[in-house]
């Protein structure tokens, strides 16, 4: 597996997975961000197309180019003066997701990528989770999140006490949490999955019967697959349960060219009329690999945005719903947070020790 990386020269590389290389802070830039400030004055969308590059010209129009440029040149530059390096979840903007981010992914992807980095902040441009995971894995780094109200209607489904119960109904049956929960939960869970692995960590277990929580529908697409036994929790997101499989049809009936993805947090019934089911990342490589040519992704708006502005040849059909939690991550929230090195993200160490081995036995498989 790849990682894509984007350097802070805008450049676009892949590398393997878990070695993340940006080119570090060079000591003689320490005025760097006032430079490029000005920089961008003189000729903003010029600036901004440049910064910006190809990928984005049909996406963005030059003068949201020009009202972006100024902010992606301060961040770049923080970011080489703080030594700090953005992982940026695939549903962040496409100003965000070209302009500022190091490592773009799914949630598995940037997991991984944070076990890896040579940096001495992390920007987690995502969701209140995800940065917990990155700090899980790296305790010693100072991890930001742009907003700390960025949370997720999963992980706010389920607490720590909660899964105490669930052993203690289900004696002996093993626990698989979805990465969209608290470190508390993770604490207390055997096992993390993400969309892109929870039948094969289900399976792991050797278990006949797995407790995969919270995520009601994915944990639903996963036992339509295995033969395990799985037990849920009521758990939904906010964005994927508005799916219907009407709207597949309907799509169908204007669009019959049309592949049809579905992220598996949907419920089992979009999936089931779906041609593909997977992570965002999963959807990305669909794309990328098979080239259809219309696409429709079943997931969040900003998803669609970025993977089109890398496929201009791909039509895509966009029925999609907005993450109210990913869209608090913005160009302005990422550089407050780069200024001011807050809001810094802290786990008590003892969950954070529980919870690492519950994200470790993931990553190790
Ligand atoms: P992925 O792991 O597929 O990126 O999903 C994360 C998420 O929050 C989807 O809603
Ligand atoms: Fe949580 Fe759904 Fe938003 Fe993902 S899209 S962060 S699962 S609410």
């Amino acid at each position: 597996m790849t990682v894509p990386l984007r350097g802070g020269d805008g450049v676009r590389r892949s590398v393997r997975r878990g070695i993340i290389i940006e080119p570090i802070a060079d000591p003689s830039l320490g005025d760097s961000a006032r430079k490029a400030r000005m920089a961008t004055r003189l000729n903003p969308v010029a600036e901004a197309a440049d910064i910006l590059g190809e990928p984005l010209q049909g996406i963005l129009p030059p003068v949201e180019w020009a009202a972006c440029a100024d902010e992606i040149a301060a961040i770049r530059a923080l970011k080489r003066e703080r030594r700090a390096l953005i992982l940026a979840h695939n549903y962040m903007t496409p100003d965000i997701y070209f302009g500022v981010a190091d490592v773009t992914g799914d949630s598995l992807t940037l997991a991984r990528a944070a076990q890896g980095l040579d940096a001495a902040v992390i920007v987690m441009a995502g969701v209140y989770f995800m940065a917990e995971t990155v700090k899980i894995l790296n305790p010693g780094r100072t991890v930001l999140v742009p907003d700390r109200e960025a949370g997720c209607s999963l992980s706010e489904s389920i607490t720590a006490g909660d899964v105490r119960e669930l052993r203690r109904r289900h004696p002996g049956v093993p626990v698989a949490t979805y990465v969209n929960t608290s470190a508390e939960v993770k604490a207390e869970s055997d096992i993390c999955c993400t969309s892109s692995n929870a039948r094969r960590v289900v399976e792991s277990l050797g278990a006949p019967r797995v407790i995969l929580i919270p995520d009601r529908y994915l944990a639903a697409n996963v036992a339509r697959e295995t033969s395990v036994e799985i037990v849920t929790w009521p758990g939904r997101c906010v964005v994927h349960e508005r799916f219907r499989p009407e709207e597949i049809r309907a799509i169908r009936t204007d669009h019959p060219e049309a592949h049809v993805l579905a992220h598996p947090e949907c419920p089992p019934e979009v999936v089931a009329e779906a041609d593909f089911s997977g992570s965002t990342a999963a959807m990305s490589e669909y794309v990328a690999r098979r080239h259809p040519d219309t696409v429709v992704l079943l997931t969040e708006c900003s998803m669609s945005d970025n993977v089109a502005a890398e496929h201009p040849e791909v039509h895509f059909v966009r029925p999609c719903n907005l993450c109210p939690y990913m869209k608090m991550n913005t160009l302005a929230t990422i550089r407050r947070a780069l200024e001011t090195l807050r809001p810094a993200v802290d786990v008590p160490d003892e969950v954070a020790r529980r919870a690492r081995r519950t994200v470790e036995r993931m990553l190790a498989l």
